[in-house]
């Protein structure tokens, strides 16, 4: 079919191609645009972009293939920052409990919430975890996104955490996206240390961690810095731990109430902090100093029904950079679309739609620490954009639900 003999073109070609008649925003920023713009792509590397007048003679003249993008905005591919996006079941009889009148917190007290997930998870069957989570990740592949980080968690134990680590990485294998694994292993406390969150701790930076980094399943390292989740003192011990191992950190800071997470986190410089209710102007500063960025997840914010916001205002006056994500996960943000919380991001944090974009663009690379590579389009980086089907690029993030995705190029092949 036509449809194929197009796929075969373009694999053959080795990822060749001139896309013209685009409006572009290299950095994602709204404000930095090319019109009447065009990319070359040669070896699934950006070879050349600008305006279509400047092209340089030598570019006309290649035989490949050429896309009339018809005036189509065209991004950086998006990143989804932070996401759980591996577990077994779903949390929808406690979304019950909660609409009934219990809290988040109430639920996760009594024996509920991330523990009821870590018992699913750990029945479930790799496949069967694959399977489903595959099924999440369909709809963010359609909205663009390109580059994921996926956190373990919902094991609390070695074969667990690993059984989720490894079907994150097999994500990656068979999905047009790039997955970056974060191990999490101190996000509850598991039943059978009910009472001993030290020791559980012992065995997160004793065993776990060191174990599953050296198969190469650790990209970055979380904490659930909380009351509900774990103390400032067994915080740092992982963080020291994964410090010892060359790991980058981050940190589920102040969501709940403020334990001075995000200041231990900047000392030791860790690439994102993420949640942010009860960030306070002190730990602003400390962010500032360590080059910290602010992970934004209106989704969670939403689905518990918080009602203290993060201090915007303030960390756009200090210039931290805020990424925004789904924070995909079974209790707290069970949604799978990371366009929907650039608007939840703008209609309930008051983020401008540039800020939005740029939270899914630069300032996520950033947050994963990958800015020399990913979010923003350059000569002599890969050729992973994606297309809009959009008179502005504001409509990213006003549209609730509609997705204008038209189409998706990764290392020059459209996918
Ligand atoms: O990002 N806050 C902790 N972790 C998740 C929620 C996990 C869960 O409830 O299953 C979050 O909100
Ligand atoms: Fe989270």
């Amino acid at each position: 079919t036509a449809k194929l003999k197009q796929k075969t073109q373009f694999t053959d070609g080795i990822c060749d191609g001139i896309w013209f008649n685009a409006r572009i925003a290299p950095a994602g920023n709204p404000l930095q645009t090319i019109s009447n713009a065009t990319i070359v792509v040669r070896d699934g590397v950006i070879a050349w972009m600008g305006s279509q007048p400047e092209m340089p003679a030598e570019f006309a003249n290649l035989d490949i293939p050429r896309h009339d993008v018809a005036g189509k905005w065209i991004t950086p591919g998006l990143i989804d920052c932070h996401t759980h996006l591996v577990y077994g079941g779903t949390r929808a009889d406690e979304f019950a409990l909660r609409l009934a009148g219990a809290s988040y917190e109430e639920i996760a007290r009594q024996g509920g919430g991330i523990v009821s997930t870590v018992r699913a998870t750990r029945t479930a069957d790799e496949e069967m975890l694959f399977q489903q989570a595959a099924r999440r990740l369909q709809p963010l592949l359609a909205e663009g996104v390109m580059t994921i980080e996926i956190k373990s968690g919902y094991g609390l134990d070695l074969e667990t955490e690993r059984k989720m680590l490894r079907v994150a990485r097999r994500l990656g294998e068979h999905y047009p996206v790039e997955v970056v694994t974060t191990f999490l292993g101190a996000h509850a406390l598991p039943p059978e240390y009910t009472g001993r969150a030290d020791d559980y701790i012992n065995l997160v930076c004793d065993v776990m961690l060191p174990t599953l980094h050296s198969e190469g399943l650790v990209d970055a390292v979380d904490v659930f810095c909380e009351n509900i989740g774990f103390s400032l003192a067994q915080s740092e011990r992982v963080f020291a731990t994964a410090s010892q191992l060359g790991l980058p950190v981050k940190m589920h800071a102040d969501q709940l109430s403020n334990l001075g997470g995000s200041q231990l986190a900047a000392r030791y410089q860790a690439l994102s902090v993420d949640h942010l209710e009860h960030l306070s102007e002190a730990d602003i500063i400390a962010l500032k100093q360590s080059g910290t960025c602010a992970v934004l997840l209106p989704g969670a914010y939403y689905f518990i029904r918080e009602t203290r916001l993060p201090p915007i205002a303030l960390l756009r006056q200090y210039e931290i950079p805020m990424a925004i994500a789904t924070d995909h996960n079974p209790g707290t943000s069970p949604t799978t679309s990371l366009l929907l919380m650039l608007n939840m991001a703008c209609t309930l944090f008051k983020l401008t739609a540039a800020e939005a974009l740029m939270g899914v663009t630069g300032h996520a690379a950033r947050a994963l620490g990958k800015a020399d590579t990913h979010g923003l389009l350059a000569v002599g980086r890969a050729a992973d954009f994606v297309m809009w089907d959009v008179d502005s690029l504001a409509e990213l993030a006003y549209w609730s639900g509609f997705n204008p995705c038209s189409a998706v190029v990764r290392g020059g092949v459209v996918q």
